[in-house]
């Protein structure tokens, strides 16, 4: 079958963030940042208080860190050796669900079956010792509303989850309860933060200049350091929750997504640019062009990857993909259109992604020149889709010109644990 060309050219142009619309993009992110700042109810960003400033390096002891944030659970005891040094002592991870065998993460399943379950995984960590105290630290990546560091509620599941009993929770409560139910009173957990501040913590507790940390991965979001230059207030880390920033121009397939969403309306950014969500779009584009509209067929971010890396001379990785899942053999040159489809996706999402990133660093630089700064950000969208970090680059140029040199990305892996480890000795303070 020979895809239309048109309909093709449509879709590759529904899908392009062009320069204008791109400084649009930043500039109405900055203006959602300052009020958010002034009067969150006119913002769409959460702006919500993390209770956490940046650490010093010189935090040193040994502590739980809980990674509770996408479908993966890990908790670690890492040692904090100071001078930005760690070390992980030990590891343990779990799915949340398994398919046909149990799902902790289905509207099916209850808060407490959850959490007891990571008691376990906890359990595991300290090597069944109930007796030696530790601080945890929580990574809880999901939007929360923060009274201290402690004392988190859970606002709404992102990433479609839908256990029962935990919107409106104090997540680390439940925690609590559970640790206490499987015989761990000996772990206290002290702190819980979003995984963005977690990377900026892991960041800044091994090097200078970072005060912006980013999730690029199955759910996308971004928290920076507000320094309350002309106030009283210390400096604070705040989470945007800017999957939920809102002044985009969602196209046709975007909104069609959405409604068909675990929660329309919601996290419109994320849904435009997460590894979660866009190999369902490119699907559903596919579907269009190999006239089947409607269906989408289950490809991931991972297919995505590997069909741009496909440069084999007949595109046959990309036609076995595409074969495995939607049952058409295509033609060398659809499956050339193919990659093109998977490339304007990725790159439609870093650019976004960046748009973002500069509205930050124009609201932090007000009238002056942007201060000079490594963006810290983990997730496997930047670490491993091909033209990602590329085209963050690029937009970073595009929008900042010249000052862009002062400016680059950092990969911060692993930073979930590390920063939970940090935030738990934070929270001795
Ligand atoms: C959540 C954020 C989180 C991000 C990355 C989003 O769905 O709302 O709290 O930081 O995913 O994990």
């Amino acid at each position: 079958m020979a895809f239309d060309k048109n309909q093709f050219d449509d879709i590759i142009r529904e899908f392009t963030v062009d320069g204008g619309r791109l400084r649009e993009i930043a500039a109405d992110f900055r203006y959602d940042l300052q009020k958010g700042l002034e009067n969150p109810a006119e913002s769409s960003l959460r702006m919500l208080k993390s209770y956490v400033g940046l650490p010093t390096g010189a935090e040193t002891g040994e502590y739980l860190a809980l990674d509770f944030g996408g479908t993966n659970v890990r908790v670690l005891r890492i040692r904090l050796e100071g001078n930005g040094k760690f070390e992980v002592v030990r590891k343990v991870a779990k799915p949340l669900k398994v398919e046909g065998i149990y799902d902790f993460i289905g509207e099916g399943s209850t808060a407490e079956q959850m959490f007891d379950f990571i008691a376990g995984l906890v359990d595991e960590a300290v090597d069944g010792d109930h007796s030696t105290k530790y601080l945890l630290g929580h990574t809880f990546s999901f939007p929360s509303e923060q009274t201290n560091l402690y004392n988190a509620k859970l606002i709404i599941w992102t990433k479609e989850f839908a256990t029962s009993g935990v919107e409106g929770q104090v997540v680390n409560d439940l925690l609590k309860a559970a640790l206490h139910r499987q015989g761990l009173d000996n772990v206290e957990p002290t702190a819980v933060i979003n995984d963005t501040v977690a990377v900026l913590l892991a960041a800044a507790y091994k090097q200078p200049d970072v005060y912006i940390g980013s999730i690029y991965a199955t759910g996308h979001n971004t928290c920076y350091l507000e320094p309350y230059a002309d106030s009283a207030e210390q400096p604070m880390i705040l989470n945007l929750e800017s999957g939920g920033f809102m002044k985009l121009i969602p196209n046709r397939l975007d909104q069609e997504f959405d409604q068909n969403s675990e929660k329309p309306g919601e996290q419109r950014l994320e849904k435009m640019v997460s590894g979660r969500y866009m190999g369902e779009l490119f699907g559903m584009a596919l579907a269009e062009l190999l006239q089947e509209k409607g269906r989408s067929y289950g490809f991931t971010s991972i297919d995505m990857s590997n069909i741009i890396l496909d440069d084999s001379a007949a595109r046959s990785k990309t036609a076995e993909i595409v074969a495995a899942k939607t049952g058409h053999t295509l033609e060398k040159a659809d499956c050339e259109m193919v990659q093109q489809l998977a490339q304007t996706l990725v790159i439609r999402s870093a650019r976004l992604v960046t748009a973002s990133y500069v509205g930050i660093i124009w609201q932090l630089a007000g009238s002056g020149k942007p201060q000079k700064q490594h963006i810290a950000i983990d997730g496997s969208v930047y670490e491993k889709m091909p033209l990602a970090k590329e085209n963050i680059l690029r937009a970073l140029s595009e929008l900042l010109g010249e000052e862009a040199a002062d400016i680059d990305t950092v990969l911060e892996n692993g930073g979930s644990g590390l920063g939970a480890a940090i935030a738990a000795a934070m929270s001795q303070k």
